[in-house]
């Protein structure tokens, strides 16, 4: 596996293989089995793969932890290795030293859910994965439907600027508990682990009221109710359509998705699920 930090370099070895298909997978780094189950799909689609590792301010809102980001290089290495990675591209930085002054901007899809309490994130997400997609010039990228939101808007992204790459989405994966992988678990305590889980069990707990018939209001009524009991300090919990992210109606549909996030401690935790399960699993 080629470790390369600067741009020229990587456009250099890339240049060599453009016969063959080009699959990227950005990441932050700390890697897991959440990032682990994209790469093996990258390697299942494409004949390079390339993993990107970039924890980049444009997406660090003011308070938010990008001083305290896990770094895990050397670990990230080993996995990459263990997976038969061909490129791990770790920039330091892709912009000058006096900053962006030209970025791109998401509008309306930012207006809802995480983009609601991390105002300008998704708008450094697009404008760094869009940097990424400029000097990597994949076939396809792959990308984690844990960051529903971000998946959504980067489909969108390569449909309205043209941009000749397929955005693949790949699975949530889930600790044996269900607790939804995430670098950010790092962060929490024995106990705050704990209160993580009821995020997923809550989702799951709908799921099967979904399942009984009844209705969206009710569901969301006992899922408020339930993460309030548990004392979540919740940001949203609510059912949306999975493509357009506009808010569910009353109409049961196989796109009704439960979207959750919470601040348990100091850590920003998201998760999602089909509201009906089963279509889940038929599709
Ligand atoms: P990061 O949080 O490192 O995630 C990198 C990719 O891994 C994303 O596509 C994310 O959705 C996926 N991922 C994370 N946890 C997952 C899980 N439990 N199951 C499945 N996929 C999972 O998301 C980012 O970095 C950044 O915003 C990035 C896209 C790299 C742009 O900087």
């Amino acid at each position: 596996m080629q470790v390369i930090k600067q741009v020229q370099a990587l456009r250099r070895y890339l240049s060599e293989c453009r016969q063959d298909s080009i699959a990227l997978v950005p990441t932050m780094g700390c890697l897991h089995a959440g990032h682990v189950s994209l790469i093996r799909k990258a390697k299942r689609l494409a004949d390079v793969v390339v993993v990107s590792i970039y924890v980049n301010h444009l997406q660090f809102s003011e308070g938010e932890d990008f001083e305290q980001y896990p770094r895990t290089f050397e670990d990230d290495v080993k996995i990459c290795v263990a997976e038969g990675v061909d490129v791990l591209f770790q920039p330091k930085n892709l912009y000058t030293d006096d900053g962006v002054k030209i970025s791109l901007q998401v509008h309306e899809m930012d207006g809802v859910l995480c983009g609601v309490s991390r105002l300008g994130h998704f708008d450094g997400v697009v404008t760094v994965v869009n940097m990424l997609f400029n000097i990597v010039q994949p076939n396809l990228a792959i990308f984690g439907e844990k960051d529903w939101q971000q998946l959504t808007i980067l489909r969108r992204m390569v449909a309205d600027l043209h941009i000749p790459i397929s955005v693949v989405g790949s699975a949530l994966v889930r600790e044996d508990d269900g607790l939804a992988m995430s670098s950010r678990n790092r962060y929490l305590t024995d106990l705050e682990r704990e209160k993580a889980l009821f995020l997923s069990q809550i989702l799951q707990k709908m799921q099967a009221l979904a399942a009984q018939g009844e209705s969206k209001q009710y569901i969301i009524s006992v899922g408020l109710a339930y993460l309030q009991e548990a004392d979540i300090d919740l940001d949203y919990l609510e059912i949306r359509d999975e493509q357009s992210l506009l808010p569910a109606t009353a109409i049961p549909k196989p796109t009704d998705r439960i979207f959750v996030a919470a601040m348990i401690g100091h850590t920003r935790l998201i998760d999602n699920m089909p509201l009906l399960k089963n279509l889940e699993n038929v599709a």
